[in-house]
């Protein structure tokens, strides 16, 4: 056998090699299969999502603590809030598909847009303006999905006593 030969013969030995051991054998080996990617889908059924109302708890505190900190002109602190709320309102998107309500979403990106804008000019009025126009487009979204019965307000003390808010 010269050296193309025995190449050939060890990657089709090779190859037999490879196709008996892969791939189900039998119905037998299927159902196998089949019950342990039924039991993997089982477990991430029961697999542990917060729901939509525990990120909007989330997102309250955030709306709070960002009041407080953009007040104090902590700019830095509002930005992180700011942030937070955008990253929990993400996480709503991707994990509460089966809440139609989600849909609404969209109408508060621009309030937060205009909160993002005064907190990057630094600018207290700006601050106060935008916080009042998010306030507000969280109510009309708890309108829309008839939940208004939950309403926001500008909070009047800290939600926390635990943190610094000013600078
Ligand atoms: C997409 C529309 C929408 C937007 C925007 C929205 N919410 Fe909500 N919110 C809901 C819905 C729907 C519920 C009811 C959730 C449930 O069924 O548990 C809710 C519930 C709440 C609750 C009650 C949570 C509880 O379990 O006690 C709070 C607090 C809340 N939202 C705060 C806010 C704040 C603050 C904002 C604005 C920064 C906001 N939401 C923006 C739709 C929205």
């Amino acid at each position: 056998m010269n050296k193309l030969t025995t190449l050939m013969c060890i990657a089709g030995l090779g190859m037999l090699v490879a196709c008996s051991n892969s791939g189900p054998k039998s119905s037998e080996d299927s159902e196998v299969l089949q019950a342990r990617i039924d039991s993997l889908q089982q477990m991430l059924d029961d697999a542990y999502k917060p729901g939509l109302g525990e990120f909007m708890s989330g997102i309250q505190v955030h709306h709070a603590k960002l009041w407080f900190a953009g007040s104090a002109g902590n700019w830095k602190l509002a930005d992180f809030e700011l942030g937070e709320i955008r990253e929990t309102l993400d996480n709503v998107e991707k994990y509460c598909t089966d809440r139609p309500e989600v849909n609404s979403m969209p109408m508060i990106r621009p309030a937060l847009d205009s909160v993002g804008k005064a907190v990057g000019a630094q600018n207290p009025a700006m601050f106060k303006t935008a916080f009042v126009l998010l306030t507000n487009t969280c109510n009309n979204c708890h309108r829309v999905t008839k939940h208004e019965f939950n309403v926001i307000k500008i909070p009047d003390t800290p939600p926390i006593t635990n943190q610094v808010f000013t600078k």
